[in-house]
């Protein structure tokens, strides 16, 4: 059974084993969240030159949308405002940023019914994280730009919480993803032919969970957890934040969610940067969550 928890009083430590047992948490807004989604606001508006992102598909050719969604993103994801607002949130939420690492934020967009759902915008079909070499401790957030509803939201499948499905993982290993197709996401607008390791047999959407909550509030779930974009059919496209955390003790102990169908290779791990001051994963546990061989790999990306 997942159960979403609102406003949760609990401690960080307490909420982050909630969640690799499948809870759900909704925190509510903190400064700095607020502060990033009125950033990220600023950007779109700015590239969209005055426009309003929700509604400029209705006026622009999707080339020329991908052109400004391929400048906003990068801008978004490196900037450093964003990354300091990223500790300012972990700060605000309890975690010790010692024992917490974080990666990139990202901006995700989700335009109406066919408009582009590819590329630069991929609309993700039911997965999990850790299909995409995600570690088990990995917490995933999500908050929302602007205000949405649940037509445009995102959708969590709680019955596979236990339940395995059959996917495509083998074939996935993330460092050879990032050398190659991750590289040209905008060249993505009718289609998109980058190999994702998806469900490999048909996945009951229904039951489903969305989520509505207001602007800078966060949605915290495991990485392990079955979640997809929402087809949108209302009007307005919807722009959310996304990134992940992960405790380094729970990374050295093994504590974390379970594995029920997970294949994949390589390790995001190296993408995360500790919350006090920025470095790197520790080398040894990086070389722990790879296979022999992998990590002069890793190191070379
Ligand atoms: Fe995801």
């Amino acid at each position: 059974m997942n159960t979403v928890f609102y406003d949760p009083k609990q401690t960080e430590d307490q909420r982050r084993k909630l969640i690799y047992h499948g809870q759900i948490m909704v925190l509510a807004p903190t400064p700095g969240s607020l502060e990033l989604c009125a950033f990220a606001k600023q950007l779109l508006f700015e590239g969209f030159g005055g426009l309003d992102p929700q509604v400029a598909h209705e006026t622009m050719q999707v080339e020329k949308y991908v052109e400004i969604l391929a400048a906003v993103k990068p801008k978004f994801i490196h900037h450093p405002e964003s990354k300091r607002l990223l500790r300012a949130i972990a700060r605000e939420t309890g975690h010790d940023l010692e024992k917490t690492y974080l990666d990139t934020p990202r901006m995700r967009s989700a335009a109406p019914h066919d408009y582009l759902r590819y590329g630069i915008a991929y609309a993700f079909h039911p997965h999990r994280d850790t299909w995409y070499s995600a570690p088990f401790q990995q917490v995933n957030w999500w908050m929302p730009v602007f205000d949405f509803e649940s037509g445009n939201a995102m959708a969590f499948h709680p019955k596979y919480w236990d339940t395995p499905v059959r996917n495509g993982s083998r074939k996935y290993n993330y460092q050879d993803w990032n050398e190659g197709p991750r590289q040209n996401a905008s060249a993505h607008i009718k289609s998109d032919t980058r190999e994702q390791p998806k469900p490999e047999e048909e996945v009951e959407l229904d039951p489903q969970l969305r989520i509505v909550c207001p602007v800078g509030s966060m949605i915290q779930f495991s990485g392990a957890q079955l979640h997809s974009t929402v087809p949108n059919r209302t009007g307005t496209t919807r722009f959310s934040i996304d990134f992940r955390t992960v405790n380094l003790d729970d990374v050295r102990s093994g504590r974390g969610a379970h594995n029920i169908d997970s294949e994949c290779t390589g390790t995001a791990m190296v993408d995360y940067m500790r919350g006090s001051d920025m470095a790197p994963m520790p080398e040894e546990v990086l070389i722990k969550h790879m296979a022999p061989g992998h990590f002069g790999k890793i190191k070379a990306t």
